[in-house]
């Protein structure tokens, strides 16, 4: 049976806003509250190595804020493997980081860092910590995650949200294409796939209607639609289109 989608808020870019003028509003805390009050099944955040949005103390507030999982973004650094072993958040994806970048640009060369990887998988993982890799939709990315043993894998669709932005349908429809095949592939590892980046109300559907797919992250849309028509109508709204992208089970529709 198709199983029902989880939304995971990334609220990074309320802390950006707070950031800008180096005060306490608006409070990534509140955020999460909202994020919850309208049923987000998960708070996203990304620990920066320079620290431009989230910073250490949120990550203690927002986990006490609200019972949602929280998904603690890092980079496979000692610093933030100390820094998730003391949270003990729900699930740690592990994301690649550059400095200079605007934001996660690529997916994260989990072939080639095998051996970085290795140990930060297997402590977060002994830790009772839900790993997750983010990573290109390609078959080499994928096994190189089951050979690491991640349980979860979530699928950059930046290109994909580039080639629909570009109005290139061509693009598009090879891009999701290869995270539709991808997702298949990795459910048939016993990976869970996730999904995320660039995702907005005009290019959800699709991703949301892979069935494999169990959990989408989305961030830097929904935060700055919430300045037009709030939190909770952004996220409401991001809900419903991905509800009706997938028949949720019991709805009649489903297998
Ligand atoms: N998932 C991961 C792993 C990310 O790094 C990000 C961006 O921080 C997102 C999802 C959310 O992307 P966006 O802000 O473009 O929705």
């Amino acid at each position: 049976m198709t199983q029902r989608l989880r939304l995971g808020v990334n609220i990074d870019h309320v802390a950006t806003i707070r950031n800008a003028r180096g005060g306490d509003h608006p409070d990534p805390v509140r955020a999460a509250e909202i994020v919850a009050s309208v049923g987000g099944d998960g708070i996203t955040a990304h620990l920066r190595e320079d620290r431009r949005h989230i910073r250490d103390e949120d990550l203690a507030r927002i986990q006490a804020a609200t019972n949602l999982p929280l998904n603690l973004e890092m980079a496979a650094t000692e610093e933030m493997l100390e820094i998730a072993l003391r949270h003990k958040p729900h699930a740690a994806c592990i994301v690649p980081e550059k400095r200079e970048e605007r934001t996660t640009e690529g997916g994260l060369d989990a072939a080639g860092l095998h051996n970085q990887l290795a140990p930060i998988v297997s402590r977060l993982s002994d830790a009772g910590i839900r790993v997750s890799l983010f990573i290109e939709a390609s078959d080499r990315q994928l096994e190189a995650a089951r050979r690491l043993g991640a349980p979860v894998v979530e699928f950059h669709t930046g290109e994909y949200a580039h080639a629909h932005l570009d109005g290139d349908e061509a693009r598009t429809a090879r891009e999701f294409q290869r995270i539709a095949d991808m997702a298949a592939l990795a459910a048939d590892m016993g990976i869970e796939p996730h999904a995320g980046h660039g995702l907005t109300y005009e290019n959800v559907q699709p991703i949301a209607a892979i069935p494999h797919i169990a959990e989408l992250n989305i961030g830097h849309y929904l935060i700055g639609e919430a300045i037009f028509v709030g939190l909770e109508n952004a996220v409401r709204r991001m809900r419903q289109l991905m509800d009706d992208a997938r028949p949720s089970p019991g709805s009649g529709l489903v297998e």
